[in-house]
């Protein structure tokens, strides 16, 4: 089971890359993040590839590709999210985005809010861990839209170690007499989900209320993936009707708690409706964007974690953006034994978990990680 340590560490790797101080150890860390960013392609041919899942459909409206790719543009802006991965004084959450994203975009949004909550978490009496989920709340007038978008976390991996172990009961927060029955959920990502809480929820209510016309949109990859999961449930609690999109997240929970969102946000009907070309714009709903050959989507391993929502594949990590024939719809989630069996120790991580096409969803995720290593490395 250390493979799932190892395994969720290098997740949180990608979701941010590296917390660093003293600056000791950031030089050492930033040597590994350097590393690590060489991905080259192909990898983890040590494992067999990913079999195809069913394709339900293979016409994706256009106006949904546009969503996810613009979902995949939000996503890396927060990768951009300060403090950055290599800072060693915490001067305080910002937005330095100088991707052509934001260039182009910038009339068009305005991030509200920048989120970096740090919380401490003991181990036992020797040890403890921060985790932090950072990420942007942003409004869009134009399109009379609230943006949540989630980056991931920084230093989660000990609190990973079994996934199957932690998990613990689900509540919601706003749950209410709304009980989640039998629901389990990873308890790290509870706890980050949690410790974002109260940064991005009452600056988004007050947001609505001022805008009751605006709709909500909460997206993320990777670790970020996860957390719009728990957002979504709290927003239906709250009775608002988001669109949620996430992209590479891994699994969260077990079969109650699926069934449980996906009972919230109408999943059946959204499935029915889509198969029937009835959709030409998502609106509402939970809808997973998951490569071909990211692994990321399958993890934790096993069959207790399950996921909600409809499901999307893209079929090729490169050229990017995939073209809108490269995406197509696989609907409800099905069990894949990809992973099991496998022997976890004997192989190097990075190359298993097919981090190339993990942080290859329309747009190269970590371009601002990138771009801050090289910043570091020239100056
Ligand atoms: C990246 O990979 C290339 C090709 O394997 C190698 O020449 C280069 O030194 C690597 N760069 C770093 C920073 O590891
Ligand atoms: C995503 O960003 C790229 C680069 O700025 C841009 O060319 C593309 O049109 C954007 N896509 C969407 C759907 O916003
Ligand atoms: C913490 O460290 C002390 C001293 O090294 C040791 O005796 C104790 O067993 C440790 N506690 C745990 C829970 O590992
Ligand atoms: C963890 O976060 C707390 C609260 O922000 C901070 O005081 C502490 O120094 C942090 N610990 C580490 C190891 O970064």
């Amino acid at each position: 089971m250390k493979m799932i340590s190892q395994l969720l560490s290098i997740l949180v790797l990608l979701s941010t890359a590296i917390h660093a101080s003293p600056i000791a150890s950031s030089i050492k860390d930033l040597n590994e993040a350097v590393h690590s960013l060489n991905f080259t392609h192909p990898k983890g041919e040590l494992l067999p590839r990913y079999e195809d899942g069913a394709v339900v459909s293979t016409d994706i409206p256009t106006k949904v590709y546009n969503q996810f790719y613009r979902a995949a543009n939000l996503t890396a802006v927060s990768y951009c999210a300060d403090p950055p991965y290599f800072i060693d004084v915490y001067v305080g959450p910002t937005l330095n985005c100088a991707l052509e994203f934001c260039t182009e975009n910038s009339n068009d949004y305005s991030i509200l809010k920048v989120f970096y909550p740090e919380v401490q978490v003991d181990l036992d009496d020797n040890n403890s861990y921060n985790i932090t989920a950072t990420g942007y709340v942003a409004v869009s007038e134009v399109n009379k839209e609230l943006l949540i978008v989630y980056r991931g976390t920084l230093s989660i991996t000990d609190a990973l170690k079994d996934a199957e172990l932690i998990l613990e009961d689900y509540t919601p927060i706003n749950g209410g007499n709304t009980a989640c029955e039998d629901c389990k959920v990873h308890q790290g990502f509870m706890d980050l989900f949690k410790s974002t809480y109260d940064e991005i929820f009452p600056l988004v209510i007050q947001e609505l209320q001022e805008h009751p016309d605006y709709s909500i949109t909460v997206t993320g990859h990777s670790l970020g993936g996860a957390l719009t999961n728990l957002a979504l449930i709290e927003l239906k609690l709250l009775g608002y009707n988001p669109l949620v999109i996430s992209l590479a997240g891994p699994k969260i929970g077990n079969q109650e708690l699926s069934d449980y969102v996906d009972e919230l946000c109408g999943t059946e009907e959204l499935d029915e409706k889509y198969q029937a070309g009835e959709i030409e714009e998502l609106t509402e709903g939970f809808w997973r964007v998951i490569a071909k050959d990211d692994y990321v989507p399958l993890v934790p391993p096993g069959k207790v974690y399950t996921h909600a929502g409809l499901e999307f594949k893209l079929l090729d990590s490169s050229p990017l953006p995939q073209p809108i024939d490269k995406v197509v719809y696989t609907g409800k989630y099905v069990y894949s034994s990809v992973l099991e069996g496998f022997g976890w120790s004997l192989i190097n991580i990075v190359d298993w978990l097919h981090v190339y096409e993990h942080l290859r969803y329309f747009y190269l995720q970590d371009t601002c990680l990138e771009q801050e290593v090289k910043k570091v490395f020239q100056s």
